[in-house]
């Protein structure tokens, strides 16, 4: 047997800052290739910060929208009825104009941001129409022709609920569509937004505000768009639920701006924080250039040293490094990685090279170096199993789908019994996996006293019997998040009785044509899937010691919901396959004729 010590070449190792730092010198911006993308690329900026000549200097360089971070807001402009000092918004719209950037307006009205003498003005109704109207008609009619998006209304949801404002005391729900109508007689040309936090993807938060925009649309209230603030916590975005909603608000003829982008984090900032950091705002970039009614992707601040997120009153990181520029004015991983999808979509070369922007996108990945390979019986038609790191699949296996194991002989097969849930619903389940040229074959044998059958909606189907297997043949192993050619395929033990479609999750709109055979047996049930090589996500071939990321899970039920989880892969602690792909192991095909 000859000696075989295999070293994946997955070795990414972060991009050293100072190779992105010196690309900064080219004379690209943001600003232009988010035009060429046909996108608004926008900064908040407050007037005290134009007089920082870097500020200054970076915000009309890199940026060709304006919002004005606080200074236009009610409470900001208006100390009394009739009475509106606009120095501090003039100010920023005429550096704005100065620079050729449009101008976002925030905002009207906004709870947190009424002057007191609206809060405690005693109004009736009528008063209270008329203050709204005045109010928005003196700010607009001021900035007509010049402030091109206003958000009129702004976090008047409260979860799926209307917020307990003064206005709807005294007004009424109808005070929202009211200002979207006062704004629009004020400016015609104006596009009227309608802003808020935590709706960016499908939830009840941005189901409520999808009623309402598709009930303004169906009655002809001047609503142009929805403003997804964006203010994400790293890590913790969704990005397909987050297109999902903006799709289903382009459907109502709307347009959507991420109008506050920052990324934040708990505690002090490394390498490896700005890294992931660069690359959620790359795939949030990603997510609105994919969309043809994402018009705008604006940060909340241009450095980090001014992020209202440092503040007691807000997030109280003093050190939080959420934005584009680091507090001494240098462009972070995540300028360059926003730099480097506006450039290549539009089919320019990046700023950064293939390999920098990979070593944003993917995690390092410690090279794995597995031990000789070992045939326990010498009849194996491949290698034994490094436990929980590598399958060694043997090739030129046909397999017949019929819940019958014989023609399984010689595969090795594996017993997988430990996970993050060791209750009755299953004991064990041994898997194999072979190939032959055209399909990849898959198998599981349940050890399970009490099968359950198809008693959970396809919603969460994982919680009662079935089996799930993985597959990465995007050729990236160390890919976190789901892409397209990784898929996670659940099957149920129902299928034993009725025939039931597999179950496709990890967060991935790919689909792919797997067959299944399942059989109850004395001491549990069997599942046998063939999965085609080639269809629309892959193009699989098997060659000797080639590799896929892959993975198994188990889930068992005794009756109440799944109380047995068993996985395979050693790396996948705390069951997170579904929407982590670089937990799965390895699948390395073995030719036992090479
Ligand atoms: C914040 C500013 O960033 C702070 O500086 C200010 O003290 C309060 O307002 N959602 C919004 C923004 O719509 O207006 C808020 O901006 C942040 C949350």
């Amino acid at each position: 047997m000859k000696r075989l010590l295999l070293v994946f070449t997955l070795l990414i190792l972060v991009l050293p800052m100072t190779d992105m730092t010196e690309a900064q010198d080219t004379a690209v911006s943001l600003r232009e290739f988010a035009a060429q993308n046909n996108i608004y690329i926008g900064a908040a900026a407050w007037t005290q910060h134009l007089d920082v000549p870097e500020h200054s200097e970076i915000l009309g360089r890199e940026f060709n929208m304006l919002t004005p971070e606080h200074e236009a807001k009610f409470c900001m402009i208006s100390s009394a009825r009739g009475e509106y000092d606009f120095g501090r918004v003039d100010e920023l719209v005429e550096f704005a104009e100065a620079h050729d950037m449009a101008i976002h307006g925030h905002t009207l009205i906004w709870h947190s941001c009424s002057p007191d003498w609206v809060e405690n003005g005693n109004f009736t109704r009528d008063e209270a129409i008329e203050v709204l109207k005045e109010h928005i008609t003196t700010v607009v009619s001021r900035y007509k022709g010049r402030i091109k998006y206003w958000d009129v209304v702004n976090e008047v949801f409260d979860g799926a609920e209307l917020r307990d404002t003064v206005w709807l005391r005294t007004i009424g729900p109808e005070y929202i569509e009211m200002a979207y109508q006062f704004a629009h007689e004020a400016d015609p040309d104006a596009l009227l937004l309608y802003n808020d936090y935590g709706a960016e993807g499908i939830n009840d938060k941005s189901d409520a505000i999808y009623a309402m925009a598709q009930d303004f649309v169906n009655r002809g209230i001047p609503l142009n768009g929805i403003g997804l603030q964006s203010h994400f916590d790293l890590g913790g975005i969704n990005f397909a639920s987050i297109a999902e909603n903006v799709a289903r608000i382009g459907e109502l003829g709307l347009e959507v701006q991420f109008t506050e982008v920052d990324i934040k984090y708990l505690g002090d900032t490394d390498e490896d924080i700005l890294r992931r950091q660069a690359r959620d705002y790359y795939h949030l970039m990603e997510v609105c250039l994919d969309a043809d009614n994402c018009t705008a992707f604006i940060v909340w601040g241009v450095s980090d040293q001014f992020t209202w997120l440092r503040s007691p009153d807000y997030f109280n990181n003093p050190t939080v490094q959420p934005l584009l520029f680091s507090d001494d004015y240098q462009a972070k991983p995540a300028y360059f990685a926003l730099m480097d999808i506006l450039m290549r979509r539009v089919g320019a070369t990046s700023i950064l090279s293939d390999d920098a922007i990979a070593a944003i996108l993917n995690d390092p990945v410690a090279e794995v170096a597995l031990p000789d390979a070992t045939f326990t019986d010498p009849n194996q038609l491949a290698p034994d199993s490094v436990p929980g790191v590598a399958y060694y699949a043997p090739m030129g296996v046909t397999i017949t789908l019929d819940g019958d194991l014989s023609d399984w002989g010689n595969v090795p097969r594996v017993t997988v019994d430990k996970g993050t849930l060791d209750g009755p619903g299953a004991e064990s389940y041994e898997f194999a996996v072979a190939v032959d040229d055209t399909n990849l074959y898959f198998m599981a044998n349940v050890t399970d006293p009490n099968v359950m059958f198809g008693e959970f909606g396809a919603g969460d189907w994982y919680q009662t019997d079935s089996v799930e297997f993985y597959i990465n043949a995007t050729g990236n192993l160390a890919a976190a998040s789901y892409e397209p050619g990784v898929v996670q395929i659940g099957i149920l033990a129902e299928n034993a009785t009725q025939p039931a479609a597999p179950l496709y999750g990890g967060g991935s709109s790919d689909t792919i044509t797997v067959s299944i055979a399942a059989v109850e047996t004395e001491t549990g049930y069997i599942i046998e899937a063939s999965v085609p090589l080639v269809s629309d996500i892959w193009n699989i071939t098997p060659e000797h010691m080639g590799v896929l990321g892959f993975q198994t899970h188990l889930n068992g039920s005794s009756g109440s919901g799944r109380d047995a989880k068993f996985i395979w892969s050693a790396a996948d602690t705390q069951d997170q396959s579904w929407t982590n792909p670089s937990l799965f192991g390895q699948l390395i095909f073995w030719d036992k004729n090479q």
